[in-house]
């Protein structure tokens, strides 16, 4: 019986154990909470994952079901060997309820009568138990604890209270936000060649542009984007500027309320991209050279 119930043990714990090491192992891989691991889940995952979890379960009942067998098996073939007169094992308590009454100092029930208290309320007496030392040290540690939180958050100062940890996580999100979102140094501008920044400027232009300049940028209703003439000048900051502030007067609205400046700036990126390529059908020159430096 002793065996066994180490065997049990053993059946138990070590698919516990491999359960939490494997869904950490891919909680760390995947660095991403519970909620959004589920959500991400595919219809078939999510069958297998119900019929695992409904397999594990199952499997834990089983177990359940078969400690309880086994403890009544032993009982029986106790009283049994009671019964005919055999030796039988000293009942003693179990390793369960040893430990109980070592972790609470429990007063075993043999010796409560030396902690009666001497007052009966109609039958109903009173013993003077001991704490369990487990909750005085937590009531100690709490203490302990009450006074480095006291220290750290009131005293020194030394940690953000609740309300100011929120006050920083909005400023953080916020700027990450604007980092995403719109934030471009429009003093020094500059073409980039991030494919990512191409790529975007390549559907911005599609999307707005081309109705004007062709997505060869060949122009029509606007110029040639392509060649060396520019009317307002063919600098980064220039061409930025053109498309941020438009030529309203001539048919080039401004586009600043409807791109971001990022998506100014990738767009600007991608015009540069195409510079000196070689258009279907491109449109006559207009306005002047502007030469880029070597770069
Ligand atoms: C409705 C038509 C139209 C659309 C849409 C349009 N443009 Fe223009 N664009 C023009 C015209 C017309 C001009 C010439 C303005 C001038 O003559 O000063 C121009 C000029 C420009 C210039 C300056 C060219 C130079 O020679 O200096 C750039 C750069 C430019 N457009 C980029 C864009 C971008 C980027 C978009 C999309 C976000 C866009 N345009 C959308 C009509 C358009």
């Amino acid at each position: 019986m002793k065996y066994l119930s180490q065997i049990l043990n053993k059946a138990i714990l070590i698919p516990v154990l491999a359960f939490f090491t494997v869904s950490y192992a891919s909680a760390q891989e995947e660095s991403e909470g519970l909620y959004e691991t589920i959500q991400n889940l595919s219809e078939t995952e999510l069958i297998l994952g119900v019929l695992t979890l409904g397999l594990l379960v199952v499997a834990l009942l089983v177990l359940l079901a078969v400690i309880y067998t086994l403890s009544v098996v032993k009982m029986i073939v106790r009283e049994k060997r009671v019964k005919e007169g055999l030796p039988v094992e000293e009942k003693s308590e179990t390793t369960w309820s040893s430990w109980l009454t070592k972790v609470n100092d429990a007063v075993p029930v043999e010796e409560e009568e030396e902690i009666e208290l001497d007052h009966d309320y109609d039958g109903i007496r009173e013993l003077d138990n001991h704490l369990p030392p487990w909750w005085k040290a937590l009531f100690w540690v709490s203490i302990v604890w009450g006074i480095g939180y006291m220290l750290v958050y009131h005293v020194f100062d030394a940690a953000p209270l609740q309300a100011e940890e929120y006050e920083i996580a909005v400023a953080e999100a916020r700027a990450e936000a604007e980092k995403m979102a719109n934030v471009i140094d429009e003093s020094s501008l500059s073409f980039t060649d991030d494919p990512a920044h191409i790529e975007n400027g390549k559907l911005v232009f599609e999307a707005n542009c081309a109705v004007c300049h062709r997505n060869d940028m060949g122009g029509q209703v606007g110029p040639n984007l392509t060649d060396e003439y520019w009317i307002h000048g063919g600098s980064a900051e220039d061409i930025y500027m053109t498309i941020k502030n438009g030529v309203p007067e001539k048919g080039m609205i401004s586009w600043e309320d409807q791109l971001t400046k990022v998506q100014i700036r990738n767009v600007t990126s991608y015009i540069h991209s195409l510079y000196d390529t070689e258009p279907d059908n491109p449109k006559e020159p207009q306005g002047e050279v502007y030469k880029y430096e070597e770069e």
